[in-house]
């Protein structure tokens, strides 16, 4: 509670010095220019192209310039009924085949139930009975789920069905045998890391193909099935149709996953959020720390990230894209240095801290989402050389 009153009269303390700001700057803009304890001024290098190198990939780029490094024109080279969700009509079926076992999740935007198909055999399946949104948003889900149907580790969508009486929309999904991600991945060995995150990374490299941002990994949203090995992901409701250029809403990812991008309010953000996301994740489970970045809330989200990459890197990722931080940052950030990725290694995580695992880490969690892996590049990682091999032999 005090931790709250304490952050609400810091906020209010940081607004009316930002207001106080706004009326010095009339009188003296240039002396209010630097930004919090620094006298860091734009770097000349940014009034000039930019390249940056990927491997064999060398990319121009101009000041302010954001788009996907890949997969770019996934959607400009599909056809409009492909992306276009705001005139699609769906299909609503019955539900009168489906009977309700169980409550298994309840979300933001929906209560999940396990269930069973009377009209085949029982089968397992799952209900999730959207709770209710904006039609956009239900036609949104459905479209990429049709879309990225049967594509490797993709939830599979088995009906979508409307109660006749309420109208109320539900989504029929295959069943997985998931246990908690709490609980389960703490009995991961260096091997199930990889092995899933290579699974996780066939997903995300397929959607990205296919021209969908998921915008929302987690571990909640991925489901495993530890005895067959199988992953899937799941919760298609943030994903959006990736069109170079398009402003995005940056209200998406959960917090702990968001990608700098999203906080420092960068609108033309692309599939590189969920390469962010992902590293989130796999820092959680070989530091054995979850969540890796605990924010309080999504300014603190940010000065989390910033105690471990620096604010220097943070100040030359805004300048690059042309952004200035909320004042209210001017209270809270302070200065930071860049931190090995070796400090968060202790003899409780050292099994999973490998030369590889921190390098590919150190490939995901970049404040410029330009240069974090792809999920191909992730793919090609020294990280799954041992995962490829022991695929080859069975
Ligand atoms: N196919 C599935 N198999 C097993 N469990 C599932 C499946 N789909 C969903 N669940 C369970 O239900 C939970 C909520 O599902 P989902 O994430 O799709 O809903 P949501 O309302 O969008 O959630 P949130 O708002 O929390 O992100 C999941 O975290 C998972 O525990
Ligand atoms: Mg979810």
């Amino acid at each position: 509670m005090l931790a709250v009153v304490g952050r609400s009269f810091v906020r209010r303390l940081c607004t009316l010095q930002s207001i106080s700001k706004t009326i010095l700057s009339k009188f003296s803009s240039s002396s209010l220019k630097s930004r919090l304890h620094t006298t860091q001024t734009k770097s000349p290098i940014n009034t000039h192209i930019r390249s940056i190198h990927h491997g064999n990939t060398r990319t121009s780029i101009m000041p302010g310039y954001s788009q996907a490094r890949v997969y770019a024109d996934a959607n400009v080279n599909r056809p409009e009924e492909y992306w276009n969700y705001e005139d699609v009509s769906i299909d609503w079926g019955t539900p009168e085949k489906y009977e309700i076992v169980r409550k298994i999740g309840r979300g933001k935007y929906s209560e999940v139930f396990q269930g069973v198909n009377v009209a085949d055999n029982d089968s397992l399946c799952v209900i999730k009975i959207l709770k209710p949104v904006k039609k956009k948003k239900i036609t949104r889900e459905v479209l990429i789920l049709r879309n990225l149907m049967g594509g490797k580790n993709i939830i599979n969508l088995l009906d979508t069905v409307k109660d006749p009486q309420s109208g109320t929309p539900s989504l029929v999904f295959e069943y997985i045998n998931n246990v908690d991600f709490k609980v389960l991945y703490p009995t991961f060995t260096d091997f199930d890391n990889r092995y899933y995150i290579f699974e996780l990374l066939k997903a995300l490299d397929y959607c990205h193909s296919m021209g969908i941002m998921h915008r929302d990994v987690k571990p909640h949203n991925i489901m495993i099935d530890h005895e067959k090995k199988m992953l899937r992901l799941i919760d298609w409701g943030l994903a959006e149709f990736y069109h170079p250029h398009k402003e995005y809403n940056v209200r998406v990812a959960s917090r702990y996953y968001k990608g700098p991008e999203l906080l420092v309010d960068l609108q033309e953000y692309d599939y590189s959020l969920d390469m962010w996301s992902l590293g989130c994740m796999f820092a959680g489970m070989i530091f054995k720390k979850d969540p890796f970045f605990h924010g309080h809330d999504n300014y603190d989200q940010l000065v989390k990230i910033a105690r471990v990459l620096g604010t220097e890197d943070l100040y030359a990722y805004l300048d690059k894209y042309n952004l200035e931080l909320d004042s209210y940052f001017d209270c809270i950030l302070q200065k930071h240095s860049k931190k090995d990725w070796w400090r968060f290694t202790n003899a409780e995580n050292q099994h999973f801290t490998s030369p590889e695992a921190l390098d590919f880490l150190n490939g995901l969690l970049r404040y410029d989402h330009m240069e974090r892996f792809t999920a191909k590049e992730a793919m090609n990682h020294p990280l799954f050389d041992v995962v490829k091999a022991a695929a080859k032999k069975s």
